[in-house]
C-alpha cells in the first residue's frame, strides 16, 4: 500500500550499507507459501529487527503465562458431531453492539509501525476489507483520525490507558468518538509496565540507538531498514512523551492509583460501547459489569504483564459461569489458530481479538501479511466449525471441547 517516504533520520547508517526498494511481487511470492501463522512468524522473525520482533513475540518474566496458555490450546481437544449437515458456515457474530463477518478482530498493539512501516494502516485497511473490527491502541503510532481515515466504513475502536492527566484522557477519548469509534476498551491490567525481559536484553527503545549491532541487523533487513529510514520517524500519536523504553512510557504516563471510581468515570464520559480489558478474576468481571461495563474482555495481556498469573483461558470459563449467558465476553491471549478461536468461544467468549497474530503477519509482508493473517484464521475457523458439526457459531457448544483441566468428565454425552 501507499505510504509516505521521508529522508531518512539516522543520515550515518545510509552510508554504511545498500538499501533494497520492496518489491511487491516478492511479498506476494513470500506469502503464499504461508501455511499457517507459524509460517507467518517464520518470515517475519526473518525480516524485522530482533528488538522489534521480540517485543511482540516476547511476554514478561520468564514467559510462563504465555507458554502456559498456548499448552492449555494444544492440550484442549475437540469433539465433533458427525453427520451434521453443515453445508455452509456462517462465521459471523454480533459483538459490543454490531457485526463481524469473523468471530475476531485485531487487538490494540503498540509501537506498531516500528513492527512494519505501514503499521496501523495496514491493520485498518485489512480490518476494514474483513469486515472486521481494528482497535487502535493508546501507544499506538497513528493517531484517532489518521487511523479513521483508513478504517473509512470499517468498524473501529479505541484502546484507552486512563493516563494521570484526566483532561488529557478525556480529551483523547472525545476525539475517538467524533472520529466514529463505536467502542471504548479501556484496559485495566496495567498500572505499571510488566517486565519484558527480552526488551531489557534487547536494549528496546524508540527511536532505536545506533550501535554495532543496529548496523549489523540492517545488513541483513534491509527492507526493513528503507522502510524505517525513509517513513514518518515513529512516535506514540496519542502519547505526549514519545521517546524512551517501554517501561519509563508506561510508568511516566500511567497511573498505578486507577480503581473502580475511575471506571465508573470514564463509563459516565464515554457514550459508546464500552469494554473492560485485562480482567481474569471473576469477582473483577462481576464490579465491571455492575459499573456498567457493555462486554469484558477476558486477557493476561497475552502474558505480558503478571507473569504466572492464572490460565485466561480457565478464567474464561469461569467468568461466564459468573456473568451469565447475557453477558458480552471477549477473549484475547495466546490465539495462534482457528481451533485456538474455537476453542475459546466454546469455552464462553462471543469474540476473540488477535494480536500477535496479526503482527506476524504485518512483519511478514506490511498490508498484504495482515489480510494473509485474516484468510488463514478465517479459513481455519470455517473449517473447523464444520469439522465438528456447525454451521454457525452459534452452534458451537461447551461440549465440543474438552479442556484440560476436564479430566475425563466432558468425553461425550447427550448435549
Ligand atoms: C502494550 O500494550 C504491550 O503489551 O506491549
Amino acid at each position: 500500500m501507499k505510504i509516505n517516504r521521508q529522508p531518512p533520520d539516522i543520515a550515518e547508517l545510509k552510508n554504511l550499507m545498500r538499501f533494497e526498494r520492496p518489491h511487491l511481487d516478492r511479498r506476494a511470492a513470500r506469502l503464499d507459501k504461508a501455511a499457517d501463522i507459524y509460517d507467518l512468524r517464520a518470515i517475519a522473525k526473518r525480516r524485522t529487527p530482533k528488538a522489534a520482533f521480540d517485543y511482540v513475540d516476547g511476554a514478561a518474566m520468564r514467559e510462563v503465562s504465555l507458554a502456559e496458555t498456548r499448552e492449555a490450546f494444544t492440550k484442549a481437544r475437540l469433539l465433533p458431531r458427525m453427520l451434521s449437515g453443515a453445508v455452509e458456515v456462517d462465521t459471523s457474530v454480533d459483538i459490543a453492539g454490531g457485526t463481524s463477518a469473523l468471530p475476531f478482530g485485531i487487538a490494540p498493539t503498540g509501537f506498531t509501525r516500528f513492527m512494519h512501516a505501514e503499521g496501523e494502516d495496514a491493520g485498518a485497511a485489512a480490518a476494514r476489507d474483513a469486515g472486521i473490527p481494528f482497535a487502535l491502541s493508546t501507544m499506538g503510532t497513528r493517531s484517532v483520525e489518521e487511523t479513521a481515515k483508513v478504517s473509512g466504513r470499517g468498524r473501529r475502536w479505541f484502546q484507552l490507558y486512563l493516563w494521570k492527566d484526566r483532561a488529557a484522557s478525556l480529551d483523547l477519548v472525545q476525539r475517538a468518538w467524533d472520529a466514529g469509534y463505536d467502542a471504548l476498551i479501556v484496559t485495566v491490567d496495567t498500572p505499571v509496565a510488566g517486565q519484558r525481559l527480552r526488551d531489557t536484553r534487547n536494549g528496546m527503545r524508540i527511536p532505536p540507538r545506533l550501535t554495532a549491532g543496529t548496523v549489523v541487523d540492517a545488513a541483513w533487513r534491509p527492507e526493513w531498514w528503507f522502510n524505517f529510514l525513509t517513513t514518518e520517524p515513529v512516535t506514540f500519536a496519542s502519547l505526549t512523551s514519545t521517546t524512551g523504553t517501554l517501561g519509563e512510557l508506561v510508568n511516566g504516563m500511567f497511573d498505578p492509583s486507577l480503581n473502580y471510581g475511575d471506571l465508573a468515570w470514564i463509563r459516565e464520559q464515554w457514550p459508546g460501547t464500552l469494554i473492560v480489558k485485562g480482567i481474569v478474576n471473576p469477582a473483577d468481571a462481576r464490579t465491571a459489569y455492575e459499573l456498567g461495563a457493555d462486554a469484558i474482555q477476558v486477557s493476561s495481556h497475552g502474558g505480558r504483564q503478571l507473569d504466572q498469573v492464572v490460565n485466561p483461558l480457565q478464567a474464561l470459563e469461569k467468568i461466564r459461569a459468573e456473568l451469565g449467558a447475557d453477558a458480552d465476553i471477549i477473549y484475547d491471549s495466546g490465539i495462534m489458530s482457528g481451533n485456538d478461536i474455537v476453542i475459546a468461544l466454546a469455552l464462553g467468549a462471543d469474540f476473540v481479538m488477535v494480536g500477535r497474530a496479526y503482527l506476524y503477519g504485518l512483519m511478514a509482508g506490511g498490508r498484504e501479511g495482515v489480510d494473509k493473517a485474516i484468510e488463514l484464521l478465517a479459513g481455519q475457523v470455517s473449517n473447523t466449525l464444520q469439522l465438528l458439526g456447525c454451521s454457525s457459531v452459534a452452534d458451537l457448544k461447551r461440549s465440543h471441547v474438552i479442556a484440560p483441566w476436564d479430566g475425563d468428565k466432558n468425553v461425550g454425552g447427550h448435549a
